[in-house]
């Protein structure tokens, strides 16, 4: 299996994920400041993953802080990397509540209980993905193309993934089926990643382009279109890589079923919709600019929301590691977490 994200002697290592699909390097992060860089540049990206890299960024950033007082600036600063993936401020809560029960022990435990805590959030995550795969298959229709969009998968998590998880369970359980990947402007994670994941587990994958996905709902061929989450608020409103939006419209329109497989950690019970998500905006270069090269005239004015919301109506069901989550979600997600 690909391995994202590791705790090592040398410190935090990361497939460095702005070099994939070119070039499969890992990077090692010795300070907590290169791990909140890596979130920030997304050499490593996607909720779980994420959350994973901050906690090991806080086990990190312990290991040589010379008093108590560090461990609060150094959670500030892996929780300012990206504002939307609540996964992220989920994990660093997770470390503070740790840090807090460790009051009054010698710092040798502490660092080496922060260092146990950060690597069990990573191994967690990955039978929490199988767990996800295993209840989201039966949802997959058999003998049909499943549709995606930006990087749901092992590299957007510890390992296996939540919408690329289900896939890879479906194929596991014996589904003939095929994946269309979008390619997800403007920051390619379909093209680059998507496609690259699914070619290393020989499943057969298509790589289309944003506007085609209409097209393709319309077509028939596709038969369900499964996606992973950022953060999901108490009415089931799902915050999601941009243009997910747009691809829930369009399934909804062609009567194409739209799910949404998520870890009960991206789950965020205390907003009552997606109204109230934070939406990242990020640099204009990344829409001015394919792998370094200008594709838009210089001073060109951009918009770049990483982000969208798809409203709860469009959302047919949520996956997660503890069951499949359906409308009134306002009772369905309560339900889970209890
Ligand atoms: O900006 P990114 O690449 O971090 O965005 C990732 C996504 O939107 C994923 O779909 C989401 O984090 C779920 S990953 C299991």
């Amino acid at each position: 299996m690909i391995e994202t994200i590791r705790w090592t002697e040398a410190g935090v290592a990361m497939i460095d994920q702005t070099r994939l699909p070119r070039e499969e390097s890992y990077v090692t992060c010795t300070t907590y400041q290169q791990v909140a860089d890596a979130i920030r540049t997304m050499v490593i990206r996607g909720a779980p993953a994420i959350g994973v890299a901050a906690a090991m960024g806080v086990a990190l950033g312990m290991q040589t802080a010379e008093s108590a007082s560090e461990f609060d600036n150094i959670c500030d600063t892996l929780a300012a990397t990206r504002p939307t993936a609540v996964n992220l401020f989920w994990a660093i809560d997770r470390m503070r509540r740790v840090y807090a029960g460790l009051r009054g022990r010698p710092v040798e435990d502490v660092r080496a209980r922060l260092i146990a805590e950060a690597r069990q959030i990573c191994q967690e995550d990955i039978a929490i993905n199988e767990c996800i795969g295993r209840n989201g298959a039966a949802l997959i229709p058999d003998g049909k193309t499943v549709l995606t969009h930006c990087n749901a998968g092992a590299l957007a998590t510890a390992g296996y993934g939540t919408a690329l998880g289900v896939i890879r369970s479906a194929v596991a359980s014996g589904k003939k089926i095929d994946v269309f990947a979008d390619e997800t402007r403007p920051f390619l994670q379909g093209a680059r990643l998507t496609i690259w994941e699914l070619q290393h587990d020989n499943i057969p994958a298509t790589l289309i382009t944003d506007n085609m996905a209409g097209h393709f709902l319309h077509s028939g061929r596709i038969g369900c279109v499964i996606v992973g989450a950022d953060r999901i608020a108490r009415n089931g409103d799902v915050a999601n890589k941009i243009g997910t939006y747009g691809l829930a419209v369009l399934a909804k329109e062609n009567g194409v079923p739209f799910y949404v497989a998520a870890p009960i950690s991206t789950l965020d019970l205390s907003i009552r919709s997606g109204d109230d998500i934070p939406i990242e905006q990020r640099a204009a270069a990344e829409v001015t600019h394919v792998q370094g090269v200008p594709v838009a005239p210089e001073g060109a004015q951009v918009a770049n929301p990483a982000f969208d919301v798809t409203p709860n109506r469009y959302v047919t069901a949520i996956v997660t590691e503890r069951g499949v989550a359906r409308a009134p979600y306002l009772e369905s997600l309560p339900n889970l977490v209890k």
